[in-house]
């Protein structure tokens, strides 16, 4: 708090002087920077800043984030960078951002990126972090050597990976808080797994000692090394001199000719710095995703947290392993879920509602008290309380629906406003059509949207009736209150009131048959 209350507190000429002097106090982890003054601390802090000068062990240090996501997923066998796969509904670096930017601003977070470099800078840009190049990727070692020059200036560097991402805001700061208390060297967040197969083993001085040794990677481990359970999650924190004093001395000397990482730990302690391990609290947050059995482990165990979530705030999801739903969701309490649902994105949902099995919504508002029978494939659109959809339904961008408004089988929206009390039960294409309340659309209504090369409006107006069968062909009005007659192909306004019937006159000739087929007469 240190930090923000320096900003807090003093007045502008204030701040500018400590800006100066104490540049790096002012960048502090978990500390929202709010620059309203309350000049009430202001003695306080400077009294305590004045002792960090004769005392420099009690700075604040200045955290950097880096997350190496430079590698190119050769286990995936993809063509798409390794942490651009998708868990839980997002990239696998969004994930791993988003807990980083929860301990340090966003702009103390690298990405150390280089396999198809922009698609990964693209896709998570707007997160406002920073983003290194490591344009070969000779391994982990060599990811934080292309790093000096950005974070040499910090005081400390937690090293994250980009494709491990349970881990939590809390295990970060778990390790950052042990780093600043031990001021060891190097410390290595480490977990103890049943099956520590594929994984860097942590040789420790001694079992209960929590001085490290050395990381052997599997590959290089011996038979009895192999047996070790304790395993290097891939996450770090450094002292960032000790680490860019030292960095240089990596070698690629091993079965997979790569700059190791985990070999600063033997460096370190041979240069007679400390090198400590943190254990996890969870092992399970450190899980990194090598190959897609690996990611379809860690999807799973993020829907499940997800429902279990949903469910301890008031939602009942009938089987929860068949449903998926992304972390970013929101469902009120008293909504059933049914198995096998699909709802993704931002989809914000109310309360009471109930979503019938195989829907899948996406990035959709959908009001209280809302019936989604099964089937219904729901995107980008918005369903207002109360109404009816489905089963088969088809909601495509820019659909809203309205209060009480029934949706039926095979109808398809699109941009398109169905009013409050208004019906589409059946078979229907309703796209660019602006339909007011109290609205009957008849089963196989269609608006031709469509000229070939543009797009028209159809308008229907409050309590308008239009018959099975009919076809509305854009740009068209059909006017407050008039009725359509069943299958016409309406091409020009109608207005409010009035019967529009654009079909061709009943024809009937009686005695037809008989005269033309004499045979049938025998039927
Ligand atoms: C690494 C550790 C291993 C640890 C495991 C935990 C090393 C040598 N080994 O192995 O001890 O148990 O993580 O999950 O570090 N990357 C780059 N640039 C590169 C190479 C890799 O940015 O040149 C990135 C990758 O994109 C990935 C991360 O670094 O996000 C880790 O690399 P990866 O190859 O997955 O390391 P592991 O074999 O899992
Ligand atoms: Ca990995």
């Amino acid at each position: 708090m240190l930090g923000a209350g320096v900003l807090a507190r003093a007045g502008p000429e204030t701040i500018h002087t400590i800006r100066a002097s104490v540049r790096g106090l002012l960048v502090q982890p978990d500390t929202a920077r709010t620059k309203t003054p309350a000049p009430a601390l202001t003695r306080g802090i400077l009294v305590r800043m004045s002792k960090n000068k004769s005392n420099p062990s009690h700075r604040v240090p200045r955290v950097a984030i880096a997350i190496m996501a430079a590698g190119k997923g050769t286990r995936l066998k993809s063509k798409h960078p390794k942490v651009l796969h998708e868990v839980g509904g997002k990239p696998l670096l969004a994930h791993v951002i988003a807990a980083a930017t929860k301990v340090v601003p966003a702009r103390d977070v690298y990405a150390i990126i280089g396999h198809e470099a922009e698609r990964v800078r693209e896709a998570v840009a707007y997160t406002g972090i920073n983003f290194i190049l490591q344009k070969e990727q000779r391994g982990t070692g060599h990811a934080l050597m292309v790093t000096r020059e950005a974070l040499a200036s910090y005081d400390q560097v937690i090293v994250l990976s980009g494709d491990a991402p349970l881990i939590s805001p809390q295990t970060i700061r778990k390790l950052r808080d042990f780093h600043n208390s031990k001021h060891p060297a190097m410390t290595i967040l480490t977990a103890r797994l049943y099956d520590p197969t594929g994984y860097g083993r942590v040789i420790r001085v001694s079992s209960k000692n929590p001085e490290v040794k050395a990381i052997v990677e599997e590959k290089s481990a011996t038979p009895a090394q192999r047996k070790i359970q304790e395993i290097n999650s891939g996450f770090y924190a450094f002292d960032a001199e000790l680490l860019f004093a030292h960095i240089d001395e990596l070698s690629n000397d091993n079965p997979h000719g790569e700059f190791y990482l985990t070999d600063m730990a033997e460096i370190l302690r041979k240069a007679k710095k400390s090198v400590m391990a943190v254990t996890a609290s969870d092992p399970h947050e450190i899980l990194g995703t090598n190959t897609r059995g690996e990611m379809v482990d860690i999807d799973q165990r993020m829907r499940l947290a997800k429902c279990r979530q949903l469910m301890a705030e008031g939602v009942t999801i009938f089987y929860p392993q068949t449903c998926v739903i992304d972390g970013d969701v929101e469902i009120g309490p008293d909504s059933t879920i049914e198995p096998f649902v699909q709802i993704l994105g931002k989809t914000r949902i109310g309360s009471d509602c109930r979503i019938r099995s195989y829907s899948v919504i996406n990035n959709s508002v959908i009001g209280d008290g809302v019936l989604i029978r099964p089937a219904c494939m729901i995107d980008d659109a918005h369903v207002m309380k109360g109404a009816m959809l489905g089963p088969y339904s088809h909601l495509r961008p820019g659909s809203e629906i309205g209060e009480g408004a029934h949706v039926g089988n095979f109808v398809e929206t699109k941009k398109t406003s169905l009013g409050k009390g208004s019906k589409a039960n059946h078979l229907s294409y309703l796209g660019d059509a602006e339909i007011g309340e109290g609205v009957n659309i008849g089963a196989g209504t269609i608006t031709c949207n469509y000229d070939g090369e543009r797009k028209h409006t159809t308008v229907i107006e409050d309590a308008v009736f239009i018959g099975s069968d009919s076809t509305l062909v854009a740009p068209v009005k059909v006017g407050k209150g008039a009725y359509v007659g069943a299958a016409s192909c309406i091409t020009d306004d109608v207005p409010p009131d009035s019967l529009a019937i654009g079909r061709a006159r009943q024809i009937v000739k009686e005695g037809w048959t008989k005269a033309k087929r004499p045979s049938r007469q025998k039927l």
